[in-house]
């Protein structure tokens, strides 16, 4: 059995009750103890509570100093395209200079450059690119990552690219509709070809399939098509959708029951209404709305109206080069006019209910997961409120301490 007590915490928070996702005024809802501990066994929380409420005889058990630190649940990222090789900085220098992202993709930049680049890494150094951008990610306090395939876009790369999530403990999805590679002379052509030559296989190794819904990759016709067929074989439905235009990405998702909608900096006041009658949850990327310099998502219509909100990085070399969630929660409070609370919510709990895990990651309570962050601040806001700050002093990671180095 193996135990650790994490004890004289300046403060325990951790989003209240127990359901997900969180919409509304329960999202900002939060638990905050001072002079606090938590007591880990055997990779699960086994109780938390206040310094003089811990019980007298605990026996054998590790002890870590949390004075002067504030403990929130380790930090879920919904939303990475963690496995790719190579870099994108010319064009990131081009960009600066004023070439746009969707002209770099129209003359083959963008996400077919890191293709070429994935494509010819090769298994073994894809593997060591994930498990780098995952101790990238752990140093933030991101301690449950999903990441996409998409950059191979043939069989065996794609298949590759999900094998390297796994062996890294990442959530791998199935992006298979991300662009069309240039051996294909249209977007049909080549969503037949992942349909019967791909999928079989990939329902295998992911959890979900996502699909970027957008002018010069995929309709909403072909996005329609390979959905259900991802359905079919059993995988969770996600979508890019509303990313530059508002092609029917939203409407679609409803339709077939997505689980999440990601982006949606192009929303108009319809997607929001309808995504707040719905139960697809709209994951949020203020990251990649600032590094392409875009507008940002109407976050606070979608919480006001009562939809599921998360928020994530999407960790990428084009779009969004950035592993930080705490930088994520920052961008929220100052563009996306949501609160600290509303924030720290949507990197819990619902970025775990977008990743179907609510009901162990995501709150520091007992029979959770005891994955946890200590910032070195005076006060939980301080993620939000010190921008660009590293702020994390230590994690706990099932019960155990990592190495962050
Ligand atoms: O979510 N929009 C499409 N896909 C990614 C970008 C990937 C890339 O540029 O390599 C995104 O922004
Ligand atoms: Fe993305």
């Amino acid at each position: 059995m193996s135990r650790l007590l994490v004890r004289d915490l300046a403060q325990l928070v951790t989003p209240a009750g127990t359901g997900a996702p969180l919409r509304g005024r329960a999202l900002g809802e939060l638990d905050v103890t001072e002079d606090a501990y938590v007591l880990c066994q055997d990779g699960r929380v086994a109780g938390t509570g206040r310094m003089h409420d811990l019980p007298a005889a605990l026996g054998d058990v590790d002890e870590l100093d949390g004075r002067g630190l504030v403990a929130i649940p380790g930090l879920v990222d919904c939303h990475t395209h963690a496995c790719f090789a190579g870099d994108r900085v010319e064009e990131f220098a081009l960009r600066a200079a004023g070439a746009t992202y969707e002209e770099l993709h129209a003359g083959g930049g963008g996400i077919l450059s890191t293709v070429r680049a994935t494509r010819a890494a090769g298994e073994d150094a894809l593997a060591a690119a994930v498990e780098r951008h995952r101790r990238w990610m752990l140093r933030a306090g991101t301690t449950t990552f999903e990441a996409k395939s998409g950059y191979g876009l043939d069989r065996d790369t794609e298949l590759a690219q999900l094998r390297a999530i796994r062996a890294a403990g990442g959530v791998p999805t199935w992006l298979g509709a991300h662009a069309v590679p240039p051996e294909f002379d249209d977007a049909d052509a080549y969503t037949d070809f992942a349909l019967t030559e791909v999928l079989p296989q990939a329902a295998a190794l992911a959890e979900a399939a996502d699909v970027f819904v957008e002018r010069g990759a995929f309709g909403v016709d072909q996005a329609r098509r390979y959905l259900a067929a991802a359905r079919d074989a059993g995988l969770t439905l996600r979508l890019h959708g509303d990313q530059f235009s508002e092609l029917g990405a939203v409407p679609l998702a409803i339709e077939l029951r997505a689980r999440s909608i990601d982006h949606l900096e192009a929303t108009t006041t319809d997607g929001v209404a309808a995504l707040a009658r719905s139960d697809v949850t709209g994951v949020l990327l203020p990251a990649s709305a600032l590094f392409l310099d875009r507008p940002m998502p109407p976050a606070r219509a979608l919480v006001d109206a009562g939809a599921a909100v998360a928020l994530a990085t999407d960790f990428n070399p084009g779009s969004a080069f950035t592993e930080s969630l705490p930088l994520v929660c920052s961008l929220a409070a100052t563009q996306l006019h949501l609160g600290p609370a509303e924030a720290l919510c949507a990197v819990t709990v619902n970025a775990a209910h977008v990743l179907d895990r609510a009901d162990r990651k995501g709150r520091i309570a007992p029979g959770y997961d005891a994955d946890l962050v200590l910032l070195d601040a005076p006060d939980w806001r301080y993620l939000a409120y010190h921008l660009g700050h590293d702020h994390v002093a230590a994690v706990v990671l099932g019960g155990e301490r990592p190495e962050l180095g």
